[in-house]
């Protein structure tokens, strides 16, 4: 065998991209994944990524509407990628283990630290793989930034923050991402940049935060930049108002394992926003933690700035492992980088699978990541610091207990 043959669980507007990240993967020789099923709750999805799908490969996957009946009509299926709105990946992820199937599961891995539990207990228990496709840190700015860190090309970091915070009272892609119960905005665009710190910068220890719901209602846009058919159809079928009751609006002190401090300023909400990426060093600098289709900038101190193409100077050592330097042969993104990382993603799945290589973001690493954003709102909620181990033990819960509650997890 020398591909596997993988079903996409939830045909929405990530699950339509993840085509086309198959699609690029098919391009190449390096190619291990067959996409031989669509499954969504919702046939009509599931039959438009059907269509897609055929434009796309040239035969129409089957569809199907649960995960028990594709099982029984494909008993050779090997793994399933959950695509699903966040507050299902659990339930889905943990049937699938059952199945017996691998799974790779979109960021965040879950709704609440207790749910990532029961997905990497799932796992362990049928001895299957679960990885969690987190697309940001694969790109070539944050693989090079890593590099710089690692080789301290610059000394060691001292200082640095992430400030992604956007104004506004728009709905943010779907009317879901403003339900604490579904995954607000500081979980669903938050675990990118935590998952960044971590991957740069080494594990949180400590977070002390405040976190707020400024717009409790959201408005439909009057347009969205994405093309694809199904986000168009969706900004049609959008209420002009939906409900909010998830935080929009934080703000957090991270404690690194290495002592120092991340300054963290995220949300959508608002009346004023500020957008700013640093890690300072004790010789230099790095503006950006890197990012999907984005560049590294750094400067040492006295000298000037540097781009990507001239941080690579300073990097001869830096590589890509072999199907990213197949998509980005200058080590620098060119192109459709959403596409690639996907296709990253499915191919390090199919690897794990045939030949037992290494997940990268595994189930512990997906949780640490969520765990982060959660100390952010239980910090908030408990009104004190909190540590990473009370988070990742379930020790301090609040916060989550009520989504757990809302979505009947015990
Ligand atoms: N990595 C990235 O850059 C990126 C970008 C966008 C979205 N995402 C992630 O992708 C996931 C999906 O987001 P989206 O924007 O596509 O959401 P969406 O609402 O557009 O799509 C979700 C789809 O899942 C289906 N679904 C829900 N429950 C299901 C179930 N139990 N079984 C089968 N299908 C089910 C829905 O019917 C819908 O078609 C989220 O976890 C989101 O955070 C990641």
């Amino acid at each position: 065998m020398d591909r596997i043959r993988l079903a996409l669980v939830g045909c929405g507007g990530m699950g339509t991209r993840h085509l086309y990240g198959m699609k690029e993967l098919a391009l190449t020789s390096l190619n291990n994944v067959e996409l031989v099923a669509l499954c969504d709750i919702r046939q009509e999805n599931a039959d438009m990524a059907a269509t897609e799908a055929e434009k796309l490969f040239g035969h129409r996957p089957a569809t199907f509407t649960d995960m028990e009946t594709m099982r029984r009509h494909l008993p050779d299926l090997d793994a399933v990628s959950v695509v699903t709105d966040p507050a299902f990946h659990h339930t889905v992820a943990c049937q699938a283990l059952e199945l017996g199937l691998h799974v790779m599961v979109e960021k965040p891995m879950a709704i609440t630290v207790g749910a990532c539990r029961r997905m990497m207990d799932a796992a362990h228990k049928n001895r299957r793989i679960l990885s969690v496709a987190e697309n940001y840190r694969r790109d070539p700015s944050a693989r090079l930034i890593r590099y710089v860190l690692d080789n301290r090309l610059l000394g060691k970091p001292y200082l640095a923050w992430l400030h992604a915070l956007s104004p506004g009272n728009g709905i943010f892609i779907t009317p879901w991402r403003h339900l604490k119960a579904k995954g607000g905005p500081v979980l669903d665009m938050g675990i990118h940049y935590t998952d960044l710190i971590r991957y740069q910068l080494g594990e949180v220890t400590e977070v002390y935060a405040d976190a707020r719901l400024i717009e409790n209602v959201r408005y439909k846009p009057p347009s969205i930049g994405d093309t694809y058919a199904f986000y168009q159809n969706r900004h049609k079928a959008m209420p002009d108002t939906v409900p909010a009751d998830a935080e929009d609006v934080s703000a957090a002190l991270l404690r690194m394992a290495d002592g120092f401090t991340v300054n963290w300023i995220m949300g959508y909400g608002g009346s004023g926003g500020i957008s700013g990426e640093m890690i300072l060093c004790q010789e230099g600098r790095i503006e950006t933690y890197g990012t999907r289709g984005g560049k590294a900038v750094l400067q040492r101190n006295g000298e000037e700035k540097r781009t990507h193409e001239q941080t690579l100077e300073l990097a001869p050592g830096f590589s890509l492992e072999p199907l990213a330097a197949h998509f980005f042969p200058n080590r620098i993104t060119d192109g459709n980088a959403d596409w690639r990382l996907i296709a990253l993603e499915y191919h390090e799945l199919g690897e794990a699978i045939l030949k037992n290589r290494r997940i990268e973001v595994d189930g512990t690493e997906g949780m640490k990541d969520i765990a982060v954003v959660y100390a952010i709102l239980e910090s908030s909620l408990a009104g004190r610091a909190v540590t990473l181990k009370e988070i990742e033990s379930c020790a301090l819960y609040d916060y989550q207990r009520e989504i757990d509650d809302a979505l009947g997890l015990e």
